[in-house]
C-alpha cells in the first residue's frame, strides 16, 4: 500500500499575520495523523515562516518553482540550494500555471526536475491537458509527452524520488472536479507508463490528483486504485478545509 500525501498549494497567496493562523491550524489539525503525509507550498517570501512554525510539526513545507540553474546572473530567479537552506522537502515543477502564463516548456521543467534531485528535492512533477485537448480526445498523448520528456532526461529511477501530479487545466480553480474514474482512469495510464519502463518504480510511484479538490470529493477520488493523494489549491489556505483533506485518505 502507497502512503497518501496531500499537498497545499498557495500559490500567490498569503501574509504573515495569517499565514500563521493557517499554518498553525494545520499542524495542530494533522498532529495525530499517521497514515497521510502532508505539505504546504508557500510563496518563496515565506518559505521562512513556513520553516519556523512547522518544524518539529508533522508537515513537511517547500516551493512552487526554482530555476535550473545553480546560481549566477538571473535576476529574480531562485535556485534549489536556497529552498534546502529553508528546509524545503518539496517543489512543484510544471505547474500549469507556469507552463501557460510563463511559457515554461517540457524541457525547462526537465532541466528543473533534473536540478531538484541533484539538489536533495524531492520534485512534484504536474502533469496535465487543456480542455481543448481533453476534447480532442488527446489527454493521454498529452499527458505522455509531458511524463517522458522527464523520464528521457532524469530516468525511469529518478521518479522513486519524485512525486507526479495529474492537474487537468480545466478543472483547475473551475469547481470543476474530474470524476473519480476520469482521473483515476489517467492516473492508470500514468503508472503504466511508467510500468513499461520499470514495474517496481511504477508500483511505488505517488500520483496526486489536483483540480478543485474540497472536503466534500477528496475521500471519494483518494479510494481509487491509483490516485495517492491532492495537490490541493484554493482549499489549502482554509486550515480547517485542508485538514479535512488531508484527513479523507483512508
Ligand atoms: P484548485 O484546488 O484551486 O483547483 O487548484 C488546484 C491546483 O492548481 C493545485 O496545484
Amino acid at each position: 500500500m502507497r502512503r497518501k500525501l496531500v499537498v497545499g498549494n498557495w500559490k500567490m497567496f498569503g501574509r504573515l499575520a495569517r499565514n500563521q493562523a493557517l499554518l498553525e491550524g494545520v499542524a495542530a489539525g494533522v498532529r495525530d495523523l499517521r497514515n497521510t503525509d502532508c505539505a504546504v507550498c508557500v510563496p518563496y517570501p515565506y518559505l521562512a515562516q513556513a520553516q519556523a512554525l512547522l518544524q518539529g510539526s508533522n508537515v513537511a513545507w517547500g516551493a512552487q518553482n526554482m530555476s535550473h540553474h545553480e546560481e549566477g546572473a538571473y535576476t529574480g530567479e531562485v535556485a534549489a540550494g536556497m529552498l534546502v537552506e529553508f528546509g524545503c522537502k518539496y517543489v512543484i515543477l510544471g505547474h500549469s500555471e507556469r507552463r501557460g502564463l510563463y511559457h515554461e516548456s517540457d524541457e525547462t521543467v526537465a532541466m528543473k526536475f533534473d536540478a531538484a534531485l541533484k539538489a536533495g528535492l524531492q520534485p512534484i512533477l504536474c502533469v496535465g491537458e487543456t480542455l481543448a485537448e481533453r476534447e480532442a480526445g488527446i489527454t493521454e498523448e498529452i499527458v505522455a509527452r509531458q511524463l517522458d520528456e522527464v523520464v528521457n532526461r532524469a530516468g525511469v529511477k529518478a521518479l522513486e524520488k519524485a512525486v507526479v501530479a495529474y492537474e487537468p487545466v480545466w478543472a483547475i480553480g473551475t469547481g470543476k472536479t474530474a470524476s473519480p474514474d476520469q482521473a483515476q482512469a489517467v492516473h492508470a495510464f500514468i503508472r503504466q507508463r511508467v510500468a513499461k519502463l520499470d514495474g517496481q518504480v511504477a508500483q511505488g510511484l505517488c500520483i496526486l490528483y489536483g483540480g478543485s479538490v474540497k472536503a466534500a470529493n477528496a475521500a471519494e477520488l483518494f479510494s481509487m486504485a491509483d490516485i495517492d493523494g491532492g495537490l490541493i489549491g484554493g482549499a489549502s489556505l482554509v486550515a480547517e478545509d485542508f485538514v479535512a483533506i488531508c484527513r479523507a485518505g483512508k
